[in-house]
């Protein structure tokens, strides 16, 4: 049950009755909700900041007996509650404690992520960029694609380099690593990454070594008349899914062991330690983090080398299989943006002869899920 569904209805309540450690709230229509006194007091809104919703008390400092001396229900839509301590009077509207009724399951929900595979490519949200610029619900439109799906494709995006920077600037703050703020990602001699040469990219996350790792790639095609070169794109949340389904235990051991990722260069030294499945407490799925070429040595129990090994070769066999993997040949002018902790990308070989040209950069998904947030609040307020 998520608190936005519930708070979409308004029941009255019928009776508020105070018990020694909660107060009983029956509901109009015959439910029972119940909230703990300490509950109350810390959530108490006029103890809010009226902006931002942030609480303005310490939750420690409250003291763990507190207790109202009186509860009533005024006009059947708020709860009033009168404290013991300190005479504070608190009233909280009816929606607001029916949206958060954690007594009957309300918790917080997160967004459901539409998982797709090869045969899904249609539904992969498009826009072009200068529909987009221009018009904030064809924004608004491929964010919401983009944080239902993970991935998302723009064309007509100006051939200039340093293009991306703008387009990114759109959806969010961009990210400096080492690299820079831009990354262009060529054939070139005696390149220090395997980007930077022709041969075949399998699918994987960016950089693994970092913690935390850049949450939202984009990437720009600038040139692209070499022959092959089809961007790859597989749904890691999808793979994942199916691993738990069809072989649990291989999943068990992705989400459980802990793998190192390292980078280093003249220049750099990069670590991040984190399982290649990264799941929140209940089980949901948090972040895929595949890179296989910045993987240091397994070190395990030794009779764990073998079960793991077979669980990663799984995973590795099922990201490049046709069935889950997306190919693009991708035309100069278009631009694709992957929730890098999700999302697997990388490319087939192309040949040396012709000239690619891509640029990349980095943003970080919470701002982008912001801004789409506010764009759909004035969408509300439009109404
Ligand atoms: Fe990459």
């Amino acid at each position: 049950v998520s608190a936005e569904v519930v708070g979409e209805v308004a029941p009255a309540i019928g009776a508020a009755d105070l018990e020694p450690r909660w107060v009983r709230v029956r509901w109009e229509d015959g439910r029972v909700s119940r909230y703990h006194h300490l509950w109350l007091r810390d959530n108490c809104p006029q103890l809010r900041h009226p902006a931002t919703g942030h609480r303005t008390v310490d939750t420690a400092q409250i003291p763990a007996d507190c207790r109202p001396t009186a509860v009533e229900v005024v006009g059947g839509d708020d709860l009033r509650v009168t404290w013991a301590s300190d005479g504070h009077v608190s009233t909280y509207p009816a929606s607001w404690l029916a949206a958060n009724d954690y007594s009957n399951g309300v918790r917080n929900a997160r967004p459901v992520p539409v998982l797709w595979d090869a045969a899904d490519i249609d539904v992969i949200p498009r826009a072009s960029y200068p529909r987009l610029t221009a018009d904030d619900a064809v924004r608004r439109r491929f964010l919401t694609g983009f944080v239902r799906y993970g991935l998302g494709l723009l064309s007509d995006v100006p051939c200039m380099p340093g293009t991306v920077l703008e387009v990114a600037a759109r959806f969010g703050e961009v990210r400096t690593t080492s690299w820079g703020k831009v990354f262009d990602v060529r054939s070139v001699v005696d390149a220090n990454s395997i980007a930077y040469t022709n041969l075949p990219l399998a699918t994987h996350t960016d950089e693994g070594y970092r913690d935390p790792a850049p949450t939202v790639q984009l990437q720009h095609v600038l040139r692209a008349d070499a022959r092959g070169g089809d961007s790859t794109l597989v749904d890691g949340f999808r793979l994942a899914a199916d691993l738990r389904h069809e072989h649990p235990e291989a999943f068990r051991l992705l989400a459980t062991t802990v793998v190192r990722f390292r980078f280093v260069d003249a220049a750099t030294e990069l670590e991040c330690d984190a399982p290649v499945i990264d799941c929140f407490p209940d089980g949901e799925l948090r972040a895929i983090r595949f890179s296989n070429h910045s993987a240091t040595p397994f070190l395990l129990d030794f009779d764990e080398m073998e079960p793991y090994y077979a669980a990663y070769r799984l995973f590795g066999d099922m990201r490049e299989s046709p069935r889950y993997r997306l190919r693009i040949a991708m035309e100069p002018g278009e631009l694709y943006m992957v929730d890098n902790r999700r999302v697997l990308h990388g490319r087939t070989g192309f040949s040396a002869g012709g000239a690619r040209h891509l640029q990349s950069c980095y943003i970080e998904r919470d701002e982008l899920v912001s801004r789409l947030a506010v764009l759909a609040r004035a969408e509300v307020e439009d109404i």
